[in-house]
Protein backbone atom coordinates (compact mmCIF):
# COMPACT_ATOMS: atom_id res chain seq x y z
CA UNK A 1 0.00 0.00 0.00
CA UNK A 2 3.33 2.51 0.18
CA UNK A 3 3.39 4.96 -2.92
CA UNK A 4 7.10 5.80 -3.14
CA UNK A 5 9.16 8.08 -5.45
CA UNK A 6 12.70 6.48 -6.78
CA UNK A 7 15.84 8.15 -7.50
CA UNK A 8 18.49 6.92 -9.85
CA UNK A 9 21.99 6.93 -7.93
CA UNK A 10 25.14 8.62 -9.03
CA UNK A 11 27.59 6.34 -10.53
CA UNK A 12 26.95 3.44 -12.35
CA UNK A 13 23.26 2.58 -13.61
CA UNK A 14 22.21 -0.02 -16.88
CA UNK A 15 20.86 3.69 -17.99
CA UNK A 16 21.42 2.54 -21.80
CA UNK A 17 18.85 -0.10 -21.73
CA UNK A 18 15.83 1.42 -19.97
CA UNK A 19 14.37 4.75 -19.18
CA UNK A 20 13.61 3.63 -15.82
CA UNK A 21 17.51 3.47 -15.30
CA UNK A 22 17.95 7.35 -16.66
CA UNK A 23 19.13 9.71 -13.84
CA UNK A 24 15.83 11.46 -12.02
CA UNK A 25 13.24 10.20 -10.05
CA UNK A 26 10.28 8.08 -10.98
CA UNK A 27 7.27 7.84 -8.92
CA UNK A 28 6.50 4.39 -7.31
CA UNK A 29 3.23 2.58 -6.13
CA UNK A 30 3.79 -0.49 -4.73
CA UNK A 31 2.64 -2.66 -2.58
CA UNK A 32 4.30 -5.50 0.58
CA UNK A 33 2.05 -8.58 1.32
CA UNK A 34 2.68 -12.13 2.77
CA UNK A 35 2.10 -14.73 0.28
CA UNK A 36 -0.33 -17.73 0.82
CA UNK A 37 -3.22 -15.56 -0.40
CA UNK A 38 -4.88 -15.47 2.43
CA UNK A 39 -5.47 -11.81 3.42
CA UNK A 40 -6.61 -12.56 6.90
CA UNK A 41 -4.14 -14.84 7.98
CA UNK A 42 -2.02 -13.77 10.92
CA UNK A 43 1.49 -12.11 10.20
CA UNK A 44 4.38 -14.48 11.37
CA UNK A 45 7.86 -14.34 10.98
CA UNK A 46 8.78 -17.12 8.19
CA UNK A 47 5.84 -16.14 6.04
CA UNK A 48 7.27 -15.32 3.07
CA UNK A 49 7.35 -11.44 2.61
CA UNK A 50 6.35 -10.03 -1.15
CA UNK A 51 7.39 -6.30 -2.25
CA UNK A 52 5.79 -5.59 -5.37
CA UNK A 53 6.31 -2.01 -7.59
CA UNK A 54 5.14 -0.50 -10.08
CA UNK A 55 7.76 2.46 -11.61
CA UNK A 56 6.25 5.10 -13.92
CA UNK A 57 9.26 6.48 -15.91
CA UNK A 58 7.98 9.69 -18.29
CA UNK A 59 6.48 8.84 -21.52
CA UNK A 60 3.59 6.21 -20.68
CA UNK A 61 6.04 3.53 -20.29
CA UNK A 62 5.67 1.23 -17.08
CA UNK A 63 7.61 -1.28 -15.15
CA UNK A 64 6.11 -3.78 -12.58
CA UNK A 65 7.61 -6.35 -10.46
CA UNK A 66 6.98 -8.34 -7.67
CA UNK A 67 9.80 -10.09 -5.67
CA UNK A 68 9.91 -12.23 -2.92
CA UNK A 69 12.50 -12.50 0.35
CA UNK A 70 13.72 -15.87 -0.88
CA UNK A 71 17.05 -16.80 -2.49
CA UNK A 72 15.00 -18.98 -5.05
CA UNK A 73 11.21 -20.19 -6.07
CA UNK A 74 10.59 -24.05 -5.24
CA UNK A 75 9.30 -24.77 -8.55
CA UNK A 76 10.33 -23.72 -12.05
CA UNK A 77 7.11 -24.55 -13.83
CA UNK A 78 2.92 -24.37 -13.67
CA UNK A 79 2.55 -27.86 -13.35
CA UNK A 80 5.18 -28.04 -10.42
CA UNK A 81 3.60 -24.97 -9.40
CA UNK A 82 0.02 -26.88 -9.48
CA UNK A 83 1.19 -30.06 -7.94
CA UNK A 84 3.21 -28.44 -4.98
CA UNK A 85 -0.28 -26.98 -3.87
CA UNK A 86 -1.90 -30.06 -4.13
CA UNK A 87 1.15 -31.46 -2.23
CA UNK A 88 1.23 -29.28 0.24
CA UNK A 89 -2.76 -28.33 0.96
CA UNK A 90 -3.68 -28.90 4.36
CA UNK A 91 -6.26 -32.08 4.90
CA UNK A 92 -9.27 -30.60 6.19
CA UNK A 93 -9.25 -33.42 9.00
CA UNK A 94 -6.18 -32.47 10.56
CA UNK A 95 -5.03 -29.12 9.61
CA UNK A 96 -1.86 -30.56 8.32
CA UNK A 97 -0.09 -31.27 4.96
CA UNK A 98 -0.36 -35.41 4.21
CA UNK A 99 3.06 -36.33 4.71
CA UNK A 100 2.97 -38.96 2.33
CA UNK A 101 1.80 -36.34 -0.53
CA UNK A 102 4.73 -33.60 0.20
CA UNK A 103 7.37 -36.77 -0.05
CA UNK A 104 6.01 -38.07 -3.13
CA UNK A 105 6.02 -34.53 -4.86
CA UNK A 106 9.45 -34.12 -3.20
CA UNK A 107 10.22 -37.12 -5.12
CA UNK A 108 9.11 -36.13 -8.17
CA UNK A 109 10.69 -32.97 -8.02
CA UNK A 110 14.26 -33.00 -6.79
CA UNK A 111 14.60 -29.42 -8.20
CA UNK A 112 12.05 -28.15 -5.23
CA UNK A 113 13.87 -30.52 -2.88
CA UNK A 114 17.04 -28.63 -3.65
CA UNK A 115 15.13 -25.39 -3.70
CA UNK A 116 13.23 -25.54 -0.27
CA UNK A 117 16.40 -26.60 1.36
CA UNK A 118 18.13 -23.21 0.14
CA UNK A 119 14.91 -21.58 1.18
CA UNK A 120 15.18 -22.78 4.44
CA UNK A 121 18.38 -21.75 5.13
CA UNK A 122 17.63 -17.76 4.46
CA UNK A 123 18.17 -15.18 7.06
CA UNK A 124 14.83 -13.81 7.89
CA UNK A 125 14.97 -10.51 9.31
CA UNK A 126 13.09 -8.59 11.93
CA UNK A 127 10.66 -6.57 9.32
CA UNK A 128 9.70 -5.49 5.80
CA UNK A 129 11.67 -2.72 6.10
CA UNK A 130 15.43 -4.86 6.65
CA UNK A 131 14.30 -7.60 4.28
CA UNK A 132 16.17 -8.36 0.50
CA UNK A 133 13.61 -9.45 -2.03
CA UNK A 134 14.13 -10.78 -5.40
CA UNK A 135 12.92 -10.94 -8.58
CA UNK A 136 13.70 -14.32 -8.34
CA UNK A 137 12.65 -14.75 -12.31
CA UNK A 138 15.04 -13.79 -14.91
CA UNK A 139 14.72 -10.80 -17.76
CA UNK A 140 16.76 -9.76 -20.49
CA UNK A 141 18.11 -5.64 -20.74
CA UNK A 142 18.13 -5.29 -24.60
CA UNK A 143 20.30 -2.09 -25.41
CA UNK A 144 18.95 0.13 -28.79
CA UNK A 145 21.38 -1.67 -30.44
CA UNK A 146 19.71 -4.99 -29.70
CA UNK A 147 22.17 -6.55 -27.75
CA UNK A 148 20.81 -8.09 -24.61
CA UNK A 149 21.97 -9.47 -21.21
CA UNK A 150 20.09 -11.73 -18.89
CA UNK A 151 19.57 -10.04 -15.59
CA UNK A 152 17.91 -11.13 -11.87
CA UNK A 153 17.80 -7.62 -9.27
CA UNK A 154 17.04 -7.42 -6.08
CA UNK A 155 16.40 -4.60 -3.72
CA UNK A 156 18.54 -5.19 -1.33
CA UNK A 157 17.73 -3.15 2.49
CA UNK A 158 19.63 0.75 3.52
CA UNK A 159 18.12 0.03 6.67
CA UNK A 160 20.53 -1.78 8.67
CA UNK A 161 19.69 -5.61 9.23
CA UNK A 162 20.68 -6.91 12.58
CA UNK A 163 22.19 -10.89 12.37
CA UNK A 164 19.43 -13.33 13.56
CA UNK A 165 16.87 -10.58 14.02
CA UNK A 166 13.72 -12.55 13.39
CA UNK A 167 11.09 -10.95 15.63
CA UNK A 168 8.74 -12.78 17.15
CA UNK A 169 5.30 -11.66 17.42
CA UNK A 170 3.63 -10.70 20.50
CA UNK A 171 0.54 -12.75 21.54
CA UNK A 172 -2.05 -11.46 19.76
CA UNK A 173 -0.55 -9.36 17.82
CA UNK A 174 -1.63 -10.46 14.19
CA UNK A 175 -0.55 -7.55 12.09
CA UNK A 176 3.12 -6.99 13.97
CA UNK A 177 4.89 -6.98 10.61
CA UNK A 178 2.49 -4.25 8.85
CA UNK A 179 2.09 -2.45 11.87
CA UNK A 180 6.04 -1.69 12.41
CA UNK A 181 6.38 -0.94 8.75
CA UNK A 182 3.92 1.91 8.54
CA UNK A 183 5.11 3.31 12.15
CA UNK A 184 8.98 2.85 10.56
CA UNK A 185 7.54 4.82 7.29
CA UNK A 186 5.78 7.40 9.35
CA UNK A 187 9.16 8.23 10.88
CA UNK A 188 11.24 8.53 8.20
CA UNK A 189 11.09 7.05 4.46
CA UNK A 190 12.42 3.65 4.19
CA UNK A 191 15.06 2.53 1.03
CA UNK A 192 16.53 -0.02 -0.58
CA UNK A 193 18.96 -0.35 -3.38
CA UNK A 194 17.86 -1.47 -6.93
CA UNK A 195 20.50 -3.97 -7.42
CA UNK A 196 20.80 -5.83 -11.17
CA UNK A 197 22.73 -9.06 -11.10
CA UNK A 198 23.95 -9.80 -14.80
CA UNK A 199 24.25 -13.26 -15.99
CA UNK A 200 26.95 -15.15 -17.90
CA UNK A 201 26.36 -17.54 -21.13
CA UNK A 202 25.17 -20.68 -19.27
CA UNK A 203 23.30 -19.44 -16.37
CA UNK A 204 20.04 -20.80 -15.97
CA UNK A 205 17.21 -18.18 -17.28
CA UNK A 206 14.56 -20.90 -17.13
CA UNK A 207 14.46 -22.19 -13.99
CA UNK A 208 13.60 -20.13 -10.95
CA UNK A 209 14.84 -22.79 -8.52
CA UNK A 210 18.38 -22.51 -9.47
CA UNK A 211 20.54 -19.69 -8.16
CA UNK A 212 23.33 -17.96 -10.15
CA UNK A 213 26.95 -18.47 -9.29
CA UNK A 214 28.39 -16.44 -6.65
CA UNK A 215 30.24 -13.32 -8.07
CA UNK A 216 28.64 -12.30 -10.97
CA UNK A 217 28.72 -8.69 -11.82
CA UNK A 218 25.86 -6.30 -10.11
CA UNK A 219 25.03 -2.80 -10.66
CA UNK A 220 23.97 -0.47 -8.28
CA UNK A 221 20.66 1.00 -10.75
CA UNK A 222 19.15 3.26 -8.10
CA UNK A 223 17.43 3.74 -4.99
CA UNK A 224 13.59 2.65 -3.86
CA UNK A 225 12.10 5.56 -1.51
CA UNK A 226 9.17 4.34 0.56
CA UNK A 227 7.85 8.16 1.66
CA UNK A 228 4.24 7.26 2.33
CA UNK A 229 2.00 4.19 3.20
CA UNK A 230 -1.53 3.78 3.05
CA UNK A 231 -4.40 1.25 3.51
CA UNK A 232 -5.29 -0.75 0.22
CA UNK A 233 -8.95 -0.17 0.69
CA UNK A 234 -9.07 2.81 -1.84
CA UNK A 235 -4.93 2.91 -1.71
CA UNK A 236 -3.53 3.19 -5.13
CA UNK A 237 -2.01 -0.04 -5.09
CA UNK A 238 -5.50 -2.07 -5.30
CA UNK A 239 -6.15 -0.59 -8.77
CA UNK A 240 -2.88 -2.29 -9.97
CA UNK A 241 -2.16 -5.74 -10.87
CA UNK A 242 1.93 -6.49 -10.58
CA UNK A 243 1.98 -8.57 -13.82
CA UNK A 244 6.04 -9.04 -14.04
CA UNK A 245 5.35 -9.37 -17.97
CA UNK A 246 4.19 -5.47 -17.81
CA UNK A 247 8.17 -4.32 -18.91
CA UNK A 248 8.80 -1.18 -20.51
CA UNK A 249 11.50 -0.89 -23.29
CA UNK A 250 15.09 -2.36 -22.66
CA UNK A 251 13.56 -4.77 -20.30
CA UNK A 252 12.17 -8.11 -21.83
CA UNK A 253 11.23 -11.58 -20.50
CA UNK A 254 13.43 -14.18 -20.68
CA UNK A 255 12.57 -17.90 -21.50
CA UNK A 256 11.24 -18.55 -17.98
CA UNK A 257 7.94 -20.46 -18.34
CA UNK A 258 6.94 -18.57 -14.83
CA UNK A 259 6.46 -15.74 -16.41
CA UNK A 260 3.73 -16.08 -18.68
CA UNK A 261 2.11 -18.18 -16.26
CA UNK A 262 2.27 -15.46 -13.62
CA UNK A 263 0.62 -13.01 -15.80
CA UNK A 264 -1.85 -15.27 -16.75
CA UNK A 265 -2.72 -16.16 -13.08
CA UNK A 266 -2.53 -12.72 -11.55
CA UNK A 267 -4.77 -11.43 -14.10
CA UNK A 268 -7.46 -14.22 -13.34
CA UNK A 269 -6.81 -13.28 -8.91
CA UNK A 270 -6.93 -9.58 -10.03
CA UNK A 271 -10.70 -10.20 -11.34
CA UNK A 272 -11.71 -12.36 -8.78
CA UNK A 273 -10.74 -9.59 -6.16
CA UNK A 274 -12.50 -7.24 -8.00
CA UNK A 275 -15.36 -8.59 -8.75
CA UNK A 276 -15.43 -9.51 -4.85
CA UNK A 277 -14.57 -6.02 -3.58
CA UNK A 278 -18.20 -5.13 -2.81
CA UNK A 279 -18.35 -7.87 0.01
CA UNK A 280 -14.87 -7.66 1.34
CA UNK A 281 -14.40 -6.64 5.30
CA UNK A 282 -12.27 -3.38 5.89
CA UNK A 283 -8.24 -4.24 5.76
CA UNK A 284 -7.43 -5.24 9.23
CA UNK A 285 -4.43 -3.49 8.33
CA UNK A 286 -4.77 0.67 9.28
CA UNK A 287 -2.06 3.18 8.86
CA UNK A 288 -4.10 6.14 9.96
CA UNK A 289 -4.46 4.47 13.45
CA UNK A 290 -0.96 3.55 13.45
CA UNK A 291 0.59 6.86 12.12
CA UNK A 292 -1.94 8.13 15.21
CA UNK A 293 -0.03 6.63 17.27
CA UNK A 294 -3.03 3.96 17.87
CA UNK A 295 -0.77 1.40 17.42
CA UNK A 296 2.86 0.91 17.43
C1 LIG B 1 9.52 -16.27 -9.49
C2 LIG B 1 8.36 -16.67 -9.03
C3 LIG B 1 7.36 -15.80 -8.34
C4 LIG B 1 7.50 -14.61 -7.68
C5 LIG B 1 8.79 -13.81 -7.45
C6 LIG B 1 6.19 -14.21 -7.22
C7 LIG B 1 5.90 -13.06 -6.52
C8 LIG B 1 4.64 -12.62 -6.18
C9 LIG B 1 4.33 -11.39 -5.52
C10 LIG B 1 5.36 -10.34 -5.11
C11 LIG B 1 3.00 -11.34 -5.34
C12 LIG B 1 2.21 -10.22 -4.64
C13 LIG B 1 1.82 -9.20 -5.68
C14 LIG B 1 1.00 -8.07 -5.07
O1 LIG B 1 1.25 -7.62 -3.95
O2 LIG B 1 0.08 -7.64 -5.77
C15 LIG B 1 2.43 -12.53 -5.91
C16 LIG B 1 1.09 -12.80 -5.95
C17 LIG B 1 0.56 -13.92 -6.54
N1 LIG B 1 1.26 -14.98 -7.07
FE1 LIG B 1 3.26 -15.05 -7.37
N2 LIG B 1 5.28 -15.16 -7.61
C18 LIG B 1 5.94 -16.13 -8.30
C19 LIG B 1 5.40 -17.24 -8.90
C20 LIG B 1 4.07 -17.53 -8.95
C21 LIG B 1 3.53 -18.65 -9.68
C22 LIG B 1 4.34 -19.66 -10.50
C23 LIG B 1 2.18 -18.59 -9.50
C24 LIG B 1 1.13 -19.51 -10.06
C25 LIG B 1 1.22 -20.07 -11.27
C26 LIG B 1 1.89 -17.45 -8.65
C27 LIG B 1 0.64 -17.05 -8.24
C28 LIG B 1 0.36 -15.87 -7.58
C29 LIG B 1 -0.98 -15.35 -7.37
C30 LIG B 1 -2.29 -16.00 -7.79
C31 LIG B 1 -0.85 -14.12 -6.72
C32 LIG B 1 -1.96 -13.16 -6.30
C33 LIG B 1 -2.05 -12.11 -7.40
C34 LIG B 1 -3.11 -11.06 -7.15
O3 LIG B 1 -4.19 -11.36 -6.64
O4 LIG B 1 -2.86 -9.87 -7.51
N3 LIG B 1 3.06 -16.82 -8.34
N4 LIG B 1 3.45 -13.30 -6.41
Amino acid sequence: MPTAPTSASAGTTPREFATVFRPGRVPVVGRFALAGGMPFQPDAPNTVRSMALSFLPPGGEEWRTGMNNMPVFPVNSARGFYEQLLAFSPDPATGKSDPAKTKAFLAAHPEAARALALIKKREVTSGFANSTFNSLNAFRFVDAAGASAPVRWSVVPVQSVAANAAGQPEAGDENYLFDELIAQIAQHPRQWRLIVTIGQAGDPTNDATQPWPEGRQQVDAGTVTIERASSEDGGRCAAVNYDPLVLPAGIEPSDDPLLSARSAVYARSFRLRAEEEHEKPPSAVTPEEVQAGGKS
